[in-house]
């Protein structure tokens, strides 16, 4: 990728796009395609227009840096992504201004590294569970099984909650959900408007209800006999404001519920299933991986102590997420005037930032295309731009679940490296597809084998 420095306050060219919907229609057809042409064809900064509004695609560091963190404060959420408030409300991920430092706030704490450390033996415990009840010789679809895995792991961390009937259909929902809202994001469906009875409309509706009905109710019988529990639902409910010592309400307890539950198990199945993907077809890689576990555990299962000692595991589940980040691309609206790498910028206009793009950037990373887990050993990631690597975005709305997902990454790797090897079945494509998360379709089939 060449172009204009960020600096560069020069008039930019972007693609013309059609009359009427600009470069949606190309978008819809083919996101990551997108992406890919207008950096190569125009450059670092690419102004484009999507139907009636205009903006920027962005992919230098720098120019992200500025977005993301010196400029934050001029930037919201986008349109894009703010439909996804009839389901995840006033949660985090959603909220803005006061309401967001507030509930940020409130809520950091349930993430600092020894809370979050309380919950890597669970993590272990349900990766090593998983891979206990598979049977050597056969083949499975590894992303389905990721995203039970990491569903279970949130619903019991979350909630206290095991796999019950509940973690079912709450899993069911968020499937479809995903699903639904994933589909409109980047595509033409976002011309229908979400209050019009279409048959997916009327279903999500309904599948929101249902979802409210269940986690209201585990609030309500919570607030009534709170119990010694260390789960995140009761933090989020004991958690008092430092100013005026007041909590949250059963409301906005629901919408961060909804937020960490949706937000924290597709992420990290997505994370994991492409890394077995990689691994697959790696066996340098998934060898030095299975020997750097051998001499850690020995033969005993993983646990969150072992956690220092997983470098490799760490580089592994790295390089996947620079291939395939889960949150392929970083989207804002300008609240305020701006500029960015020197272009003014009016309210309204949006900007994107795309992931997919900017780790695969040959200036910044040799062989960018190639899995390479060593690149980030040693010094290997010293004098990289902070922002050619952001899995997790950056600045104040940095993803608050970072440290939990990259713990239950490795750990849930580790406990299944430890028994099983995985091969792709022949005879299949997998493509990377842009919903919400970056997810493989149409599945990842492997055949397992026994260490
Ligand atoms: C590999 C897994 C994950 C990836 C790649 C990921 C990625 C991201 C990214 C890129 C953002 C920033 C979005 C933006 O700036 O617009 C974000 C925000 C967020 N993530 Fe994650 N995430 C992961 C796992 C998790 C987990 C496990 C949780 C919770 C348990 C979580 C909860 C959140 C929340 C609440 C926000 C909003 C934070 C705020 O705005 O203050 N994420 N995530």
């Amino acid at each position: 990728m060449t172009g204009a420095s960020a600096g560069a306050a020069a008039l930019h060219q972007g693609p013309r796009g059609g009359r009427f919907l600009g470069s949606l229609g190309e978008i819809n057809r083919d996101q990551l395609g997108f992406y890919v042409r207008c950096a190569r064809e125009y450059g670092d900064v690419v102004p484009v227009r999507l139907a009636a509004q205009r903006g920027l695609l962005i992919y230098h560091p720098d120019a992200i840096e500025e977005v993301l963190v010196t400029r934050a404060r001029d930037f919201v959420k986008s349109p894009g992504i703010r439909f996804l408030r009839s389901l995840l409300g006033e949660g985090l991920f959603l909220s803005e201004g006061d309401l967001w430092l507030r509930q940020r706030r409130l809520m950091q704490p349930a993430f600092h590294r020894q809370r979050i450390a309380a919950y890597g033996d669970i993590m272990a415990t349900y990766g090593a569970r998983r891979a206990a009840g598979w049977q050597e010789g056969t083949v499975l679809d590894i992303h389905t099984e990721m995203v039970a895995v990491t569903r279970d792991i949130v619903a019991k961390t979350l909630f206290d909650a095991d796999v019950s009937e509940e973690a079912e259909v709450i899993g069911e929902a968020s499937h479809f959900l995903t699903e639904y809202f994933g589909k409109r994001l980047g595509s033409l469906l976002q011309l229908v408007p979400p209050w019009l009875p279409t048959p997916a409309n009327v279903r999500m509706r309904r599948t929101v209800r249902r979802l409210d009905a269940i986690v209201s109710r585990m609030i309500g019988d919570r607030r009534r006999a709170p119990g010694e529990r260390a789960d995140l639902l009761s933090l989020l409910l004991a958690a008092r404001d430092a100013d005026d010592g007041s909590r949250m309400t059963d409301r906005q307890v629901r919408d961060e519920v909804m937020t960490l539950f949706l937000a924290g198990h597709e992420t990290t199945a997505v994370a994991l299933s492409w890394t077995w993907y990689l691994l697959a077809q790696h066996p340098e890689v998934d060898a030095r991986l299975a020997a750097e576990v051998r001499a850690v555990l020995g033969g005993r299962p993983p646990a969150a102590a072992d956690l220092p000692e997983l470098r490799y595991a760490d580089m592994v589940v790295k390089e996947a997420m620079r291939l395939y980040p889960p949150a392929y691309g970083i989207a804002r609206q300008v609240a305020r005037p701006t500029e960015v790498a020197g272009q003014p910028m009016q309210p309204g206009a949006f900007v994107i930032m795309p992931t997919w793009v900017v780790h695969r950037d040959a200036r910044w990373f040799d062989a960018p295309e190639e899995f390479r887990p060593e690149r980030w050993g040693g010094d290997g990631a010293r004098g990289l731009p902070r922002f050619a690597y952001f899995p997790f975005g950056g600045g104040p709305r940095q993803c608050i679940g970072n440290g939990f997902a990259t713990m239950e990454a490795i750990l849930v790797l580790a406990a299944i490296a430890q028994r099983f090897r995985l091969t792709l079945a022949p005879g299949q494509s997998v493509v990377p597809a842009p919903y919400i998360t970056l997810r493989p379709e149409p599945g990842i089939r492997v055949r397992l084998e026994r260490r």
